[in-house]
């Protein structure tokens, strides 16, 4: 009886390690991905613009799927201790996890507006597509300026 707390603390102690080293590895990778994805995001926007300035609703509709699948999947990429650090390379804010609630809510928007575009674009209606295309650049600068550093 008087051992088993010892030995649960040497296990979870190697659990912990273990655990720890694992764990910042895929952090590092989530962030990576993270960064990667923001960046093709922000370049699929001005390609975005431009076809809609053209007419283009084919090519609109193939960009703004990118936003749909990527606004779902973004949350998945922000594990917890992956905030900005000196050596990581993010400007994520700690406020990520400080109001959760508050970024899946921004996340939410960018994911609805994306979405309100794709149906915007599909009945054709310019100044609908237009409106759409305002809102969904509002929802990444709103997220930017709560959680980005
Ligand atoms: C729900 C919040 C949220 C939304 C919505 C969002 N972003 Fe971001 N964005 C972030 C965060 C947080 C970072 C910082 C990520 C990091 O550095 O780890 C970031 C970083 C970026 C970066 C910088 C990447 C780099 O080079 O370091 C770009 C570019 C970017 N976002 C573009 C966009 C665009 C374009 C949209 C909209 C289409 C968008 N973001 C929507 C939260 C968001």
């Amino acid at each position: 009886m008087f051992r088993m707390p010892g030995i649960l603390m040497i296990m979870s102690t190697a659990l912990f390690f273990a655990g720890n080293s694992i764990g910042s590895s895929n952090i590092e990778e989530a962030v990576k991905k993270r960064i990667q994805m923001f960046k093709s995001s922000s370049t699929n926007l001005k390609k975005l613009s431009k076809s809609i300035r053209e007419g283009d609703v084919s090519t609109s509709v193939e960009l703004v799927d990118f936003h749909i699948k990527w606004s779902e999947e973004m949350l998945l990429l922000f594990p917890s201790g992956s905030e900005a650090s000196t050596s990581n390379g993010s400007d994520a804010s700690s406020d990520i996890w400080r109001d959760t609630t508050g970024f899946k809510k921004r996340a939410g928007q960018y994911n609805l507006s994306s979405k309100q575009l794709k149906e915007a674009l599909e009945i054709n209606d310019f100044s609908q597509i237009n409106n759409n295309f305002e809102s969904l650049v509002k929802s990444c600068k709103t997220c930017h300026r709560h959680f980005r550093n």
